[in-house]
C-alpha cells in the first residue's frame, strides 16, 4: 500500500521548519527535528534502504508515549510465542548486543540497516517516526504495525522531565518554555498532534493496530490479548499473566539499570495517568484543548484517544 499524502497544514509546517535553526540538542533533517544525541543525518538519509520483512513486529509511538513499556511487552510476547528457552533468549540478547543496534530504527549509525538483516525473525522494531517519514518498505511488505498514543498533556509533561533529566534541553528551561516548544512542534519529532492527523489516514488499515497508554494502564490483560491476537502470537493465559507481571511499571523500574544502564531511571518516572494536573496552568490546559479540537478533535483517531476523559478535569 502506498503512503498517503501529507495534509496541507503539515506540508506548510515542514517548510517553515526548514527555515528555523534548531536549538541545541536537536538536528534538523529534511524539515523535521530529531534528537541530536541519537540521530545522524547520514542514517536518516538512507532510511529508505532499510528492508522490512512481512513478519516484522513494529511499534510506532511518539516520544514519551510509553514505547519502552510496549517494546518490552512485544519482546516478551514474541519470546513466549516462539517458546524460547533461557538459552535461546540469551543467545538472541547477545546477538543484539554484538550487532550494536540502538533501540529505535532511526537511531545510530548508517550501517545498522545492513546489520539488522542478520537478526532472525521475528524482529521487534521500534520507531518514533511520523508515518510519511517511515521507510515505505513497511507499507509495501504489509508489515503489521502497532501504533501507540498517549494523551497529549501527559505526553508533554513526561517529555519535559525526560528532556531535563537527559540534558536534551538546557537545565534552565522552564516548564512554560518547554510547553511553548511542545505546542509549537519545536521538539524532536515535531508537533505531537500531527502524528494523530497522519495516522488517522490509516484508521481502516488492517495492518495497523492502535492502542493507547491509558487503555493499557486501565486493562493491561485485555490490551496484551489484543496485541497478541493482532500479531498472531500464540500465547496462553498463563503467558499473558507472566508478561503482565514482568512488564509492570514496578518491575521495569527496578530493572532499569540492568536494561538501560546508568540513565535507566530517566525512562521510568511515575508511570501514571493524569500527571499533567500537577504542572499545567489553566491557560496551558485551555490552549491544548483548543489545539486538540482544531487539529484532531473530530477525527476518528482523535475520538479514540478519549480526550474528554483524560485531559479535562
Ligand atoms: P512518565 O514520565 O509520565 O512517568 P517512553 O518509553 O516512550 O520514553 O515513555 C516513557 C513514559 O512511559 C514515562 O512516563 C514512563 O514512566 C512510562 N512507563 C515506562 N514503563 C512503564 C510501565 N511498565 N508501565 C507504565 N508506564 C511506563
Amino acid at each position: 500500500m502506498a503512503q498517503k499524502g501529507l495534509s496541507e497544514n503539515l506540508e506548510k509546517k515542514l517548510e517553515e521548519n526548514k527555515k528555523t535553526p534548531p536549538e541545541e540538542g536537536l538536528i534538523l533533517y529534511n524539515g523535521e527535528l530529531y534528537p541530536a544525541g541519537a540521530c545522524k543525518p547520514e542514517t536518516l538519509s538512507i532510511l529508505h534502504t532499510f528492508k522490512a520483512r512481512s513478519d516484522d513486529v513494529v511499534l510506532v509511538g511518539y516520544a514519551k508515549t510509553g514505547t519502552n513499556w510496549l517494546g518490552h511487552i512485544l519482546i516478551e510476547l514474541e519470546a513466549a510465542s516462539g517458546k524460547y528457552d533461557e538459552e535461546e533468549r540469551n543467545r538472541r540478547k547477545q546477538q543484539e548486543k554484538e550487532l550494536k543496534l540502538m533501540p529505535y530504527l532511526e537511531f545510530g549509525d548508517p550501517e545498522k540497516f545492513q546489520r539488522m538483516e542478520m537478526l532472525p525473525s521475528r524482529r521487534i522494531i521500534r520507531t518514533h517516526l511520523i508515518p510519511h517519514k517511515m521507510p515505505k518498505t513497511f507499507f509495501e511488505q504489509n508489515t503489521k504495525m502497532l501504533v501507540l498514543f498517549r494523551n497529549p498533556k501527559d505526553t508533554a509533561v513526561s517529555y519535559f522531565h525526560f528532556a531535563k533529566s537527559m540534558k536534551l534541553t538546557s537545565s534552565e528551561k522552564t516548564w512554560d518554555e518547554f510547553f511553548s516548544d511542545f505546542i509549537n512542534g519545536k521538539v524532536a519529532y515535531g508537533f505531537y498532534l500531527d502524528h494523530i492527523t497522519e495516522w488517522n489516514k490509516y484508521i481502516d488499515d488492517k495492518n495497523v493496530m492502535f492502542i493507547t497508554y491509558e487503555e493499557l494502564k486501565e486493562n493491561t490483560t485485555s490490551g496484551l490479548k489484543r496485541i497478541a491476537e493482532f500479531f498472531e502470537f500464540s500465547v496462553t493465559e498463563k503467558d499473558i499473566q507472566t508478561i503482565e507481571e514482568k512488564t509492570s511499571f514496578k518491575t521495569m523500574k527496578e530493572r532499569a539499570a540492568e536494561t538501560h544502564g546508568d540513565i535507566g531511571q530517566n525512562f521510568f518516572r511515575k508511570g501514571i495517568v493524569g500527571d499533567w494536573k500537577s504542572i499545567f496552568s489553566v491557560d496551558q490546559s485551555e490552549e491544548m484543548d483548543r489545539k486538540f479540537e482544531e487539529n484532531v478533535g473530530r477525527t476518528r483517531l482523535g475520538k479514540m484517544l478519549k480526550y474528554e476523559v483524560y485531559c479535562k478535569n
